[in-house]
């Protein structure tokens, strides 16, 4: 795996991944325009929600380059840079854009300092991160070694442990692409996995579900399909609180699968998924 550059501190990138993300938070919510989720203009709002991503991500990106102008970046909307300092900005202007369409509070600004090659799959780690949902003020962090923090409002941040539980007691988590043919897959992974856990719940943001697994508040996480913006900054908020996060086969987490839990829920629930995928037809899992 890649080291951190000589002389960076993951801590120092993790503080400035807070302070832009924070930004960025206060930017939708103070500038989201009246009456986006209501009925009759959704259609048309999808286009002011994307303008909203691209926006929040140009204040990221250009936050980033004043603050680490050798760093690269990329995002989910347009515009990126290649850098020179081994540290690429991995970020998601909105993560939960759906939820920030209708005003479902599950949305979130993330921002991830990742090392190696982002754009291919298993050649990068996230060394720090943040995870902001601006509407309910809740704010995640995490650094290489350094764990997993969660504060709301002016609290002091609390360190985060990943809950272990049984396969039958777990909360569980996932979510579905926007791709008609995907959607049918995971519908049907999904009727293996709810027979054997406690429940289902899709929230609408990789980035806050991740976070969760690592605060307790779900015990497993999986999704196909998912972007690295999606999973960058909560993949190191969940390892650093004592997840596994990985693919199927205990490997990075890629478009195939992420998969995150505490070691022995995360073992259980990925058996589960193997005999899915088993019965259900691989597509391009393996
Ligand atoms: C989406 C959310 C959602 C997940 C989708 C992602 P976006 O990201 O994370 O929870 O199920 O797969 O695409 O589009 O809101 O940035």
């Amino acid at each position: 795996m890649h080291t951190v550059p000589p002389g960076t501190d993951p801590a120092e990138l993790a503080r400035i991944a807070l302070t832009v993300a924070i930004e960025a938070g206060e930017l939708i919510m103070d500038e989201r325009p009246d009456g986006l989720g209501v009925a009759e203009t959704k259609s048309s709002a999808t286009d002011v929600v994307t303008v909203m991503d691209q926006r929040s991500q140009d204040h990221l990106l250009a936050r980033l380059g004043g603050l680490r102008p050798q760093d690269g970046f990329a995002g989910e909307e347009r515009g990126g840079r290649a850098g020179e300092s081994g540290i690429t900005w991995v970020v998601d202007p909105i993560d939960g854009t759906v939820n920030y369409l209708y005003e479902i509070p599950a949305y979130a600004v993330s921002v991830a300092a990742v090392v190696g090659d982002p754009t291919t799959d298993g050649t990068w780690q996230p060394v720090a991160g943040a995870v902001v949902n601006p509407v309910t003020g809740e704010r995640y962090t995490a650094w290489l070694e350094g764990g997993s923090w969660r504060a709301v409002g002016d609290e002091e941040p609390r360190r985060l442990r990943v809950a272990e539980t049984s396969l039958g007691q777990a909360l569980c988590g996932t979510g579905f692409g926007y791709d008609a043919d995907r959607r049918a897959w995971q519908a049907a992974v999904l009727t293996h996995v709810l027979p054997q856990v406690r429940d289902i719940r899709r929230l609408g943001s990789a980035a806050l579900d991740l976070c969760r697994v690592a605060e307790g508040s779900l015990d497993v996480y999986y999704e196909r399909g998912l972007n690295p913006w999606d999973i960058a900054a909560g993949w190191l908020v969940a390892t650093e609180a004592g997840a596994l996060v990985s693919d199927l086969y205990g490997h990075a987490p890629r478009a195939e699968m992420t998969l995150a839990a505490a070691p022995g829920l995360h073992a259980a629930l990925g058996a589960v998924l193997e005999g899915a995928v088993e019965q259900v037809g691989p597509e391009n899992v393996r």
